[in-house]
């Protein structure tokens, strides 16, 4: 028996096919209009009396008006999200393009970057902290829907609510996840621009990839 390996099935499609790319920008603006319209409502009543957002980089004329938009970009997040999810699990993207995370990996790949030793000619792959990147982004946006829910709806949600120490205690929860995010996009944006040519490639799809499923199975 021959100890070499077939590859079950490859499907050739672009590096970021049609949907995703779709799926992309539509969270990235929703999510855009969440962040400015979240600082017009959080502007109505601090968090902390030091920081109020310049009214210039807020969404909503007024603070209710601010979460009608906050609202309206909320189910556009969560029903395009549960695609992009549900498309990235189903397809098998998450697994052959985020996964797995080696801890080793993350800290050379940020020794290379410090260093400025890190190749960024190869847009196919993502390196390990983009990996680290893409899958905490994803998990704090799940988790700022949640509080989100829990702030829309104290009543029904009481329990939680007290289970993660009050009202104000999941408005603290909100905002630290917003703060994450916006961390996230000041970073992704910036590695963006530092290689255009990803920008490019989320655009019009990038080049033609080769889908070999790492599912081989042994030859006969
Ligand atoms: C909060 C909003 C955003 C989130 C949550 C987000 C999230 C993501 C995720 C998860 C990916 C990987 C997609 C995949 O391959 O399955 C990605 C890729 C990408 N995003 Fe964003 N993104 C956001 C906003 C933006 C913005 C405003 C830009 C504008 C420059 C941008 C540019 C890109 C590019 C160029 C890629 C491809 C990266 C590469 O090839 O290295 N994103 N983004």
């Amino acid at each position: 028996m021959s100890d070499s390996f077939t590859v079950k099935s490859t499907r050739r499609h672009r590096l970021h096919p049609a949907g995703l790319r779709a799926m992309h920008w539509i969270n990235a603006l929703a999510m855009i209009a969440l962040i400015m319209s979240g600082w017009k409502i959080y502007n109505d009543e601090v968090l902390f009396g030091w920081l109020h957002f310049p009214e210039a980089v807020t969404l909503g004329v007024w603070a209710q008006h601010g979460l009608q938009w906050h609202f309206f970009a909320m189910w556009i997040l969560m029903v395009n999200g549960a695609f992009y999810l549900a498309y990235g699990l189903w397809t098998g993207r998450f697994r052959r393009k985020l996964l797995p995370i080696w801890p080793r990996e993350v800290i050379a790949t940020v020794r290379e970057a410090l260093t400025f030793k890190l190749a960024h000619d190869d847009i196919t792959h993502y390196n390990a902290v983009q990996k680290v990147l893409y899958v905490g982004v994803m998990l704090v946006i799940v988790l700022q829907v949640v509080t989100g829910w829990l702030l829309w709806k104290p009543i029904q949600f009481s329990e939680a609510v007290a289970l993660l120490g009050g009202f104000q205690a999941v408005r603290l929860f909100h905002f630290i996840g917003m703060a994450a995010i916006v961390g996230f996009l000041v970073v992704h944006v910036a590695l963006a621009l530092l290689v255009p040519k990803t920008i490019g490639a989320m655009v019009t799809g990038g080049p033609i990839v080769d889908d070999a499923t790492p599912e081989a199975v042994p030859a006969e």
